[in-house]
């Protein structure tokens, strides 16, 4: 593989480059491993705290070990007053949400203490971006408590009021959900990160970066704003005949790797299912599943053959606006949830310790002269 043969492995498909207990992910078969657990088995069973301690310790926590997790990560939710700063100073000067937690993070202090500067980054991560969007708002960032789970804390420092345990179950759904997904962009990033060395904070603010970019942390409000456009049922067909006429992709549908439905959609549309029929706009999650029907439909007729089915982002934009969060918001909760993968292949990175260090083909001149 070097001079003029060479063959680029470009975008890393199918090249594996490390072992991981984390997650598994089979995209013909549509299923999800996280730690060996089916993902809909697992995340609508079980609080954040307790899938935290599942990926750090590879082992779901007895109540005295949750308990304790949920207390550590409680204690050390304030910020410290350089990140208010910045934190502050962003909104002020209109620095986008995932900028702003970029900055933030950026802030913390690096610890020795690998565990302890784990559960700082993941605790002050929901802190942050509660403090960044209120100031944006032009409201008062809420004081910090320790008494409230991390899932309902988080809504607590948004509004400034304590959700239902509808709401604070469907969160923590869908934070489970999302908590890890094999080897995407963000995760390698927060590897390759850890693999030279370097510390924990720097390996998330890496990370954040990658999510970022649109192909990756991806934008489930399009997926949204499509459904509420289509606003009744009976225009559906039309609508989305006249998109795909247009050439147009169908937001919330399709994957690169999963090639049924992705189950992530199931477990999140089930928590929707739920939150709707509780406290939500029912009529909404009804539009939404009708559209959904109609879409797969249309595009196995526009596309046959190319398998496109519903992809986790359109039920997390209905999930997350069931929870009355701002699309301006769905990346950054997204990061709330996946620092915890990150961090947990950081460590398991550090355990590999091997640099991660792959080569390039050179494609440029050679033996130019002054
Ligand atoms: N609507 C309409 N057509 C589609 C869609 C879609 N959502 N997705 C793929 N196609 C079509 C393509 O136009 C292409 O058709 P062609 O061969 O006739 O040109 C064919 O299906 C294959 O498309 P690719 O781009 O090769 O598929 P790929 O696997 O690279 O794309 C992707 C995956 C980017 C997610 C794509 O399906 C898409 O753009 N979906 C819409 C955006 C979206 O929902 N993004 C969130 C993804 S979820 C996540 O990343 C966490």
């Amino acid at each position: 593989m070097t001079g003029e043969h060479a063959e680029v492995a470009a975008g890393l498909e199918g090249v594996v480059v490390a072992a991981t207990r984390l997650s598994r992910v089979d995209g013909e078969a549509g299923e999800l491993l996280i730690a060996g657990y089916p993902v809909d088995e697992i995340a609508g069973r079980v609080t954040f705290e307790q899938m935290t301690h599942l990926l750090l310790e590879d082992r779901v926590p007895n109540e005295q070990e949750a308990s304790q997790l949920r207390e550590q990560l409680a204690a050390v939710r304030e910020l410290p007053e350089i990140t208010k700063t910045v934190v502050d100073q962003a909104a002020a000067d209109g620095v986008a949400p995932m900028d702003a937690l970029r900055m933030a993070v950026g802030t913390l202090p690096v610890r020795d203490d690998a565990q302890q500067q784990a559960r700082e980054i993941i605790a002050k991560i929901p802190t942050a971006i509660a403090r960044h969007w209120r100031r944006q708002q032009g409201q008062e960032p809420v004081e910090v408590r320790t008494d409230l789970s991390h899932a309902a804390s988080f809504l607590w420092m948004l509004t400034g009021e304590e959700p239902s345990s509808a709401k604070e179950r469907g969160l923590e759904t869908y934070l489970n959900t999302v908590i890890d997904h094999g080897f995407n962009a963000s995760t390698f990033t927060a590897r390759v990160i850890t693999s030279t060395g370097s510390d924990l904070v720097s390996a998330i603010v890496g990370a954040i970066g990658a999510l970022k970019g649109p192909l990756h942390g991806g934008a489930p409000g399009p997926a949204l704003d499509m459904v509420f456009e289509i606003g009744q049922i009976e225009r559906a067909e039309a609508f989305l005949r006249e998109k795909l006429d247009r050439g147009e992709r169908l937001m919330g549908f399709g994957h690169r790797v999963y090639k049924v439905r992705d189950p992530r959609a199931e477990v999140l549309s089930q928590a929707a299912h739920k939150l709707f029929e509780g406290d939500g706009d029912r009529a909404i999650f009804e539009l939404a599943q009708g559209v959904e029907k109609k879409a797969v439909e249309l595009l196995e007729e526009y596309k046959p053959g190319r398998r496109l089915q519903t992809n986790v982002e359109f039920y997390t934009a209905l999930l997350l606006h069931g929870l009355d969060l701002p699309v301006a918001l769905f990346t950054p909760v997204f990061a709330l949830s996946r620092c915890v993968g990150w961090l947990a292949h950081s460590f398991e990175q550090h355990a590999e310790g091997r640099l991660i260090r792959p080569k390039a083909h050179y494609a440029g001149a050679v033996g130019r002269k002054l």
